[in-house]
């Protein structure tokens, strides 16, 4: 089957990324959530970075014209019946999706692939909700989407190579170099990095050094980008919580406990960037 249209649900700053460079690469794409005014808050996002690559002349008027042309916008998940491929990316939450799962099961066209942003919730876990699960699989994509050059794939235990193969060609399409992991949680990255940044929580907790020192050690010992605090601002902390969370339970390892200020962070409705304000303030 050859992916032509793919159905966006969920337009947080990984929906927008992900429609974006679907658009890019030629896809029609449909980007849905629960209200009109967060599609059209993501749509005029996208419109106002592609605006920006073509002031910078990474890409001409013309494709920005006909890659805006190529988006519309949904707030009935019913608008994914026509969709060859759907890719959730809404909030880590195993019961929510499970019941997103089920609703695109009996909406979507038989042959449809369902895939999941999930960077931490078990895909065989996921397709258990659905009478298709050769056809579910894990797209995850890294913040910020256009410019991380990553696609982790996640097969499920019944995941078929067919359902592998189109993500993986549809991954190159939009530009992405692809890896992929079993079924595992964390998968690949998350396990690596989460604990990393789980721990730079504690050093900040433990009073050990400050937000700023903390992050240059890094920056300048170990070339990172940025920082592993001004990353889970990014990131958003409830996002690396929730990635946490499943680590410590499945596991059972002390090592993945998260951290305790991470927690109360969360509590505090302190985010990271999307919220004004994690360990750093924002505008
Ligand atoms: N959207 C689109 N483009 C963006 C962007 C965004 N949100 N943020 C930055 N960029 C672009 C800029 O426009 C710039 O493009 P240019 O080179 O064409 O001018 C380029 O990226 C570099 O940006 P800046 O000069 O503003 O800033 P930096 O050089 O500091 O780069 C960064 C910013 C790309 C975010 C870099 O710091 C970085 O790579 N950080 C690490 C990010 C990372 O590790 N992401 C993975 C997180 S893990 C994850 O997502 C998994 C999840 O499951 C938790």
């Amino acid at each position: 089957m050859t992916i032509q249209k793919i159905y966006i649900v969920g337009s947080g700053q990984m929906g927008s990324g992900i429609a974006q460079v679907a658009i890019q690469a030629g896809y029609q794409v449909t980007i849905s959530d629960v209200q009109e005014s967060f599609v059209e808050k993501a749509k005029a996002n996208i419109k106002k970075k592609l605006a920006r690559l073509v002031e910078k002349g990474k890409l001409t008027k013309e494709d920005q014209e006909t890659s805006v042309a190529r988006l519309t916008t949904s707030i009935n998940l019913n608008d994914a019946k026509d969709a060859d491929l759907v890719i959730e990316a809404i909030v880590e939450n195993e019961k929510i999706k499970g019941e997103v799962f089920q609703k695109l099961d009996e909406i979507c066209k038989e042959e449809a692939i369902l895939a999941s942003n999930t960077s931490s919730i078990s895909i065989t876990q996921i397709a258990a909700n659905t009478k298709r699960p050769d056809k579910v699989i894990g797209m995850h994509f890294f913040n910020p989407v256009p410019v991380m050059k990553l696609l982790e794939i996640t097969r499920g235990l019944s995941t078929s190579d067919k359902t592998l193969k189109i993500a993986e060609e549809v991954g190159q399409k939009v530009g992405k170099v692809t890896i992929v992991s079993k079924d595992s949680p964390g998968f690949i990255v998350n396990r690596l990095l989460d604990p990393m940044l789980n721990e730079a929580v504690y050093l900040l907790d433990e009073g050990v050094a400050t937000v700023d020192d903390i992050d240059k050690g890094m920056i300048y010992g170990c070339n990172h980008p940025m920082g592993p605090l001004a990353l889970t601002d990014l990131i958003g902390l409830d996002v690396l919580l929730a990635v946490m969370e499943v680590l410590y339970q499945e596991y059972g390892d002390p090592k993945y406990r998260p951290c305790p200020l991470l927690r109360r962070m969360v509590k505090a409705g302190k985010l990271g960037k999307k919220s004004g304000e994690g360990f750093y303030k924002y505008d």
